[in-house]
């Protein structure tokens, strides 16, 4: 692990970012791409999929995530923001209509007051140095609206195959996970308050497990997913 260290730029991993993440995540069961759905179709479950809205995708990476937002909010205007040039070139690239994606200094969100209704950020804090993470999140609360909610997406450092996936991967070389409860606190002291903290992904996504997927729903609670997520409100 590198000693000085603000936050993780992905310029290195973009070309390959998707390849090296279909690797990682084979034994599961799953691809990449259904582990960025899985995130927007938990969305579903709170917020209406017809509803006007601005919704920003902090780290956005290749915009993969960006595809699942307009695929299932088709309403919105989508606003993806990233340290990496490399990433965001990927992202624009797509296509993806109503959508924009910009590189930033990744400390001081380009964008005016209460721009946003949602801001969604999938597996972006545990490369963003611990003492960071408060002033990032008051920017994210600066440019939420009021009500406007947020979602952070994060592994879950209580399951072991989540560390041992972490460790192998290349571009998780210098991740630094975020318990939830640290999430929960930091979250809060920005000025967000925290609705819900649910865990997810409890059983592989081959065919023999299928079965047990549908109990996923009523084990949100247990913490020992190999994800969770975080909902907040301004
Ligand atoms: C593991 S990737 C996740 C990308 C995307 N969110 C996804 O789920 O596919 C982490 C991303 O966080 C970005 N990142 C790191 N520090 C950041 C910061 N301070 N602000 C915004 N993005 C950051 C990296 O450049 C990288 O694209």
């Amino acid at each position: 692990m590198t000693e000085e260290r603000d936050f993780d730029n992905f310029d290195e991993h973009a070309q390959n970012y998707r390849d090296t993440h279909n690797k990682v995540v084979e034994m599961s069961g799953a691809d990449s791409d259904y582990f960025s759905e899985y995130k927007v179709v938990e969305l579903l479950k709170f917020e209406n999929p017809k509803q006007t809205m601005r919704v920003l995708d902090f780290g956005c990476g290749d915009g993969n995530s960006s595809i699942y937002i307009r695929k299932h909010f088709p309403n919105t205007s989508i606003f993806g923001i990233d340290v990496s040039d490399a990433s965001v070139k990927l992202a624009n690239e797509k296509g993806i209509t109503n959508a924009i994606f910009k590189a930033f200094d990744g400390a001081k969100l380009p964008f005016e007051d209460e721009e946003f209704d949602l801001v969604f950020t999938s597996m972006v804090f545990h490369h963003i140095e611990h003492k960071l993470h408060d002033g990032v999140l008051k920017e994210i609360y600066r440019t939420l609206k009021k009500g406007g909610r947020f979602y952070n997406f994060e592994h879950n450092p209580n399951n072991p195959l989540t560390r041992k996936v972490v460790r192998e991967c290349e571009f998780d070389e210098d991740a630094v996970l975020l318990k939830p409860s640290y999430n929960k606190e930091v979250t809060n002291k920005s000025g967000l308050k925290t609705k819900k903290l649910n865990y997810t992904l409890f059983f592989p996504r081959h065919k023999l497990f299928k079965i047990f997927l549908g109990l996923e729903k009523i084990l949100t609670w247990c913490p020992i997913g190999a994800q969770y997520y975080i909902r907040a409100i301004k």
